[in-house]
């Protein structure tokens, strides 16, 4: 007995090699079936996953097959752990009293010997179901997006190890992967119990509330906003807990948007944990502005998609920088449209300004009301102490699923929006142009919508829809006048005005942009194109014309090629390259190289083989669209927009959204193009960059024509004009 217990021992110190360090680190980054780890484009070091797993599991590594281009890094997609059984990993915690951030990183790409688009699995950690019947490939469908990343908080157990085991059933599914895992040793952040919304008596008596104890109840992460901000990375979260921050603008309901401001004063933590958020949360906020008369009769509102039959934390974070004594900005709040507190007045709460804070809700989300699947945030002007302001004020929120205690539960179904389209149509009777059947005749029951939407995705579709039914008026037709197919809108040059020379060849490219893109010489282009033949001319602008062409024995491309009259010039070439280089998205027409040689300037890109969106909307196409298709080439196009606003390191307005610059590939996925007007946006201080005015006319945003201010607005308002 004794001897096998040693050589149990034995084996466990082989296999943990944790053992033979003094120190457990406070956070593991796995880099999950790969041989050495490496460092992703953050500069974050990523470890193989090997020496976690229990000893005699049956697993393959394997490669994926195809890098999607909106992949920020390669590390840690492109490898992936597949499990051919039942497997557990076991991390050796940092810090048995402190909870765990556990994220885990899918991929659901083509990997060899693997049908990823039946593998169906479930994951547990330290007892908790974080996953069921789950389908990375569904999930990424839905949310049109080629990874899914998943958080989990899980709080302190007594035990030294985190077991997350991955399990599948063989006769249903090809079996469980994983690409990435971080296990991070995670301060409290719940450390007292919330207010159920709605179970304040008559009258709104709060003290007899209900509080749900959340202390000890394992959460899954389902939206982190930095609201009024911009997105923040991973490696500017404080304290090193890696979180990521996003935009809040998709989530925010109707037409009243209110104002993204920036802060103006410093901001320190006083007597907050700085691991709450880091300083930039607190620093950018949403409020609705300056016309008390207007904010008085108004709502900001914010709607997210949840799973059903789970109850949600809502945390709230706020710090008030503009205020200098109690009642001046005081406001109520709600919840699905319940008040979850009234006169909130964060001034008189923190007694100082510019003063972080935060407080916690919890509401419950069942399937019996109307909006069944959704958690409605909505902030009011208090008017009940005339304060001086009539006015609102949100810096951060996140919302949290919570585990139901009884049966340490967080996995939902898959998602699927098709429900959502179904219920949009019904409220809606939508039949906005990019949806009608081609004859006109709106027909609902041809609306088949597979594919699947959870959280984030299924809000930002029911803005799209809502976007799209709300505005179509707005065209002006006859204003788009381009009519040939072209990969970049080289007809924008009926509003280019460019002081730029033509071609001198004095292009520079920086070297992150030349590093991502590569190099062409002109007998390379000249041997793709044909020596540029007319049959291969497939669209021709101010610009220059488009070829198409295959390069490397059989990828097509299209080719721009810079008419050396043209007006055109070197600033917008060079824009083009910085930019496209630095994009990837799948939603973006990505950029595959470029070519100066010689005096021409040439610009290669993937081809899109259905042309441009403008073809399939109007009178005598080719092609029928289905009502799936349309919706599915909106949203697409919409995501690249949000992607261009909110994704990348900068805010990029495209400044020239239109029809013919929404392009479609082989497989109906819609891409944005051109961003030869693009600029770079709203910087730290300003909600807004003046320029001079440029777009196409039909399109242009009327309060952009008139102010001369550029925000990610007025490529709003150009998207609605499309439709
Ligand atoms: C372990 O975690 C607890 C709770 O977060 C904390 O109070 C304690 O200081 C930590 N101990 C160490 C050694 O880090
Ligand atoms: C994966 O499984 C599905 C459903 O069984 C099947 O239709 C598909 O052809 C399979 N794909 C591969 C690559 O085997
Ligand atoms: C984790 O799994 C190992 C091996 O299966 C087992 O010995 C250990 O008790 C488990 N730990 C916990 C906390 O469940
Ligand atoms: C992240 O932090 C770095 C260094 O402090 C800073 O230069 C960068 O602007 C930050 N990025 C964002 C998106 O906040
Ligand atoms: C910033 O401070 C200046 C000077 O106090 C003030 O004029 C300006 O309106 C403030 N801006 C914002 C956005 O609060
Ligand atoms: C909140 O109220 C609005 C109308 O006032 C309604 O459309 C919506 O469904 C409600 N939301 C929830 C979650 O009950
Ligand atoms: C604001 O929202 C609350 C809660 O949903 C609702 O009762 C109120 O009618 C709304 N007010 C306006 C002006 O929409
Ligand atoms: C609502 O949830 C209950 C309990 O989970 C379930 O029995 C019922 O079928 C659900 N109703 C709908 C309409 O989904
Ligand atoms: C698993 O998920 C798929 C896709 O959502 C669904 O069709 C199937 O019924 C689910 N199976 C189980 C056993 O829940």
């Amino acid at each position: 007995m004794k001897s096998k217990f040693h050589i149990f021992l034995l084996l466990f110190c082989i296999f943990n090699p944790i053992h033979a360090a003094d120190k457990i680190p406070k956070s593991l980054t796995l880099n999950c079936g790969s041989a050495n780890g490496g460092e992703d484009s953050d500069g974050r070091t990523w470890e193989p996953d090997d020496k976690y797993l229990s000893p005699g599991s049956k697993t393959v590594i394997a490669k994926a097959e195809t890098q999607d281009p909106s992949l920020s890094s390669d590390i840690p997609y492109m490898t992936a752990r597949i499990f051919q059984s039942e497997t557990t990993y076991q991390f050796p915690l940092h810090n048995s009293t402190s909870p765990t951030l556990l994220r885990l990183h899918f991929y659901p790409n083509s990997y060899p010997n693997f049908n990823i688009s039946t593998s169906y699995f479930s994951v547990i950690a330290g007892g908790v179901t974080l996953l069921q019947n789950f389908s990375a490939y569904l999930a990424a469908e839905a949310l049109s997006q080629a990874y899914i990343v998943k958080e989990y908080y899980l709080p302190p157990s007594e035990f030294p190890n985190l077991n997350v085991t991955f399990n599948f059933e063989p006769q249903r599914s090809s079996g469980a992967f994983v690409n990435g895992i971080e296990v991070i040793s995670a301060p409290i952040f719940f450390d007292e119990d919330p207010v159920l919304v709605g179970s304040a008596g008559p009258a709104n008596d709060f003290d007899s509330s209900t509080t749900v104890p959340v202390t000890t109840t394992s959460m899954e992460l389902m939206y982190r906003l930095n609201v009024g901000g911009q997105f923040i990375p991973p490696t500017n979260d404080s304290d090193g807990l890696m979180r990521s921050w996003y935009d809040d603008s998709l989530y925010i309901y109707g037409a009243g948007q209110g104002v993204a401001v920036q802060a103006n004063t410093t901001i320190g933590y006083k007597s907050l944990p700085s691991y709450t958020a880091p300083l930039d949360v607190y620093g950018s906020y949403r409020s609705m502005g300056a016309f008390k008369d207007v904010n008085i009769n108004s709502n900001l509102t914010w709607i997210f998609q949840v799973d059903p039959n789970f109850m949600y934390l809502v945390r709230f974070h706020w710090c008030d920088s503009e205020m200098t004594k109690p009642n001046q900005r005081v406001f109520d709040v709600f919840v699905n449209n319940k008040t979850a507190a009234n006169e909130i007045d964060i001034f008189a709460m923190t007694n100082s300004i510019s003063t972080p804070m935060k407080k916690d809700f919890v509401v419950r989300v069942s399937n019996k009301t109307s909006d069944d699947a959704q958690i409605w945030v909505t902030l009011h002007p208090t008017d009940d102490t005339k304060p001086e302001f009539f006015d609102v004020l949100l810096n951060g929120l996140e919302i949290f699923k919570l585990s139901d205690n009884t049966k340490s539960n967080l996995a939902g179904p898959n998602p699927t929006i098709s429900d959502m389209m179904k219920k949009y149509q019904e409220e809606h009777k939508l039949a906005p142009k990019a949806f009608e059947t081609p004859n006109n005749q709106p027909n609902a029951s041809t609306i088949v919508i597979t594919g699947a939407a959870g959280g984030a995705a299924a809000v930002g579709i029911a803005a799209v829809i809502f976007l799209v039914a709300y505005n179509k008026q707005k065209r002006v037709p006859g204003a788009d006048s381009g009519t040939s197919w072209l990969p970049i809108s080289w007809n924008s040059n009926s509003t280019t005005t460019t002081k730029s020379g033509k071609s001198q060849g004095g292009v520079t490219i920086s070297s992150d942009a030349a590093s991502n893109c590569r190099y062409f010489n002109l007998a390379e282009i000249k041997n793709a194109t044909k020596n540029f033949d007319e049959s291969n001319v497939i669209g021709v602008g101010g610009f220059g014309k488009v070829y198409k062409g295959v390069i490397d024995g059989d990828t097509k491309v299209a080719i721009k090629r810079s008419n050396p009259s043209s007006e055109q010039g070197v600033n917008e070439f060079q824009t083009e390259i910085e930019m496209l280089s630095r994009l990837r998205h799948r939603h973006l027409v990505s950029l595959i190289g470029f070519c100066e040689d010689n005096g021409e300037m040439i610009l290669v890109y993937d081809y899109m083989g259905k042309g441009t969106l403008r073809e399939h909307l109007y009178k005598g196409n080719k092609i029928t669209l289905s009502w799936k298709q349309r919706l599915e080439i909106c949203i697409g196009a919409a995501r690249g927009l949000h992607y261009l606003h909110t994704g990348a390191k900068y805010t990029i307005i495209h400044r020239d959204v239109k029809t013919t610059n929404i392009l479609v590939d082989d497989k109906w996925v819609a891409k944005v193009s051109d961003f030869g007007l693009s600029k770079t946006g709203p910087n730290m201080n300003k909600g807004h960059v003046s320029t001079v005015v440029k777009g196409s006319f039909g399109y242009l945003d009327p309060e952009y024509f008139r102010r001369q201010q550029l925000t990610e607005k007025s490529d709003v308002y150009s998207f609605e004009s499309c439709f």
